[in-house]
């Protein structure tokens, strides 16, 4: 899976750097090219000579060096590589990289580039547990970010917990997997369009208030995240959330359901649509400019809504720029499968997911969800999961639903 790879090592400063030899002789091994990039703390724990003499290659250490920037500038370093691999990735280099900090040559390879990065985090284990690194690693993760390891184990320090790089050839297993596991044309979906709705709207009454409702988007982004992981070229349309946006997907950031719509035109044709998005159904008809005085008239002001218009209908219209797939989401109190049924048949779409969102389930906004899948076929009951295994699930429901092979917008099996 290594062979011809070009791998950016960059090594920084920990203990385990002493390991990356190592490391670069495994790597070599499996076929990779490694050239290597070393903080100067990494100096302290490996030489430079040692990693020239394994990798057969320069060393590069310092954004400032002329030459190393006439040879070899920066950007060029980082772009030139299939991956990026931090090994050891300390604390600091992690809070580095999620601040963006690029003050040396290793951040500013890593800000640089728009390859796939990979760390191996290796440090004291309260440094690792701490909440700041723990905050850091979420936000490297979700911008994409793989981590592998760290283990747990005796440390340097005489500790023993989780913080010990994740040894030399374990790493390479990982790598050979990342790339084994790179989006390709044999995934399932490659080749297919999905657009995805997520999040609730916010319906404006005035400049400063709106209307709203609890959706946190869990559910819609982890459809997202998991059609891309099945190859799909995802287009995710969501409202407000504080969720960070997910991994090689195209967001669109949208406010009320009229933008929603809007966006989800725009981002057409596309094979499949799912929209799991709590849409509001009314809006206030006529939004106030300014803000609503308290004082102005002594009663609470009457607000008139208008409804809005529906995305999921919108999409399940029949017509040539019908993606060939339109899953619905129905969060219902009562009657919950009854009801989806209906509203399947009602909106026109193909599939509906229905969910139980009574406030004793916890749906909204929690990370669980109980789902019922309607089809025309009729009703599969799934067992209560994490709403990332409704989502991995409905992928490859949504993935067998389509023939194998490259796939244009709109052509389906069923
Ligand atoms: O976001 P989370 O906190 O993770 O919660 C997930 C969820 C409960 C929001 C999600 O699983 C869910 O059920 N989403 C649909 C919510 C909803 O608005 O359901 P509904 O029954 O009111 O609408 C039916 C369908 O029509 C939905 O696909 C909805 O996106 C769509 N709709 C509704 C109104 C409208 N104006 N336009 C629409 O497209």
């Amino acid at each position: 899976m290594l062979a011809g790879k070009k791998i950016l090592l960059i090594v920084t400063g920990g203990i385990a750097a002493y390991k990356t030899p190592d490391l670069v002789r495994r790597l070599k091994e499996q076929g990779a090219q490694v050239r290597c990039l070393m903080t100067r703390a990494a100096e302290e724990f490996v030489t430079p000579l040692a990693l020239g003499a394994v990798t057969g290659d320069k060393v590069y250490r310092d954004l400032f060096d002329l030459t190393d920037e006439q040879e070899m500038g920066h950007i060029q370093l980082s772009r030139d590589a299939d991956l990026l691999l931090v090994a050891p990735a300390t604390a600091n280099v992690m809070a580095k990289m999620a601040a963006g900090i690029c003050d040396d040559l290793a951040t500013t390879a890593l800000l640089a580039t728009d390859k796939p990065v990979v760390i191996a985090p290796a440090m004291n284990l309260r440094m690792w547990t701490h909440a700041a690194t723990q905050a850091n690693l979420a936000t490297l993760t979700a911008r994409g970010v793989t981590v592998i390891g760290p283990e747990d184990g005796d440390m340097a320090c005489g500790e023993y917990g989780p913080g010990r790089m994740m040894e030399p050839l374990d790493i390479v297993k990982a790598l050979a997997g990342f790339f084994s596991d790179a989006p390709s044309a044999s995934l399932p979906l490659a080749g297919r369009h999905a657009v995805v709705t997520s999040g609730p709207t916010h319906e404006p009454i005035d400049p400063v208030r709106y209307i709203a409702n609890r959706s946190s988007g869990k559910q819609g982004h982890a459809i997202a995240a998991a059609l891309v992981a099945l190859g799909a070229r995802v287009t995710l349309v969501t409202g407000p959330v504080s969720l960070p946006d997910p991994a090689d997907v195209t967001v669109r950031h949208v406010e009320s359901a009229a933008d929603m719509l809007a966006a989800c035109e725009a981002a057409l044709p596309a094979d499949i649509a799912v929209c799991a998005a709590a849409v509001a159904d009314w809006r206030v008809a006529r939004a106030a400019q300014g803000k609503i005085k308290k004082e102005a008239n002594g009663r609470p002001p009457a607000l008139e809504l208008a409804e809005n218009p529906d995305i999921l209908a919108r999409l399940s219209r029949p017509g040539p720029g019908r993606p060939a797939l339109v899953v619905g989401f129905a969060a219902e109190t009562e009657k919950v499968v009854a009801n989806a049924e209906a509203k399947r048949l009602r909106k026109g779409c193909d599939w509906i997911v229905a969910n139980d969102v009574s406030p004793a389930t916890g749906t909204f906004g929690g990370d669980m969800n109980t789902v019922h899948l309607v089809t025309h076929e009729g009703v599969e009951n799934w067992p209560p999961q994490s709403k990332a295994q409704v989502a991995g699930r409905l992928a490859e429901r949504i993935a067998r639903h389509f023939p194998a092979g490259h796939g244009k917008t709109g052509q389906a099996a069923e």
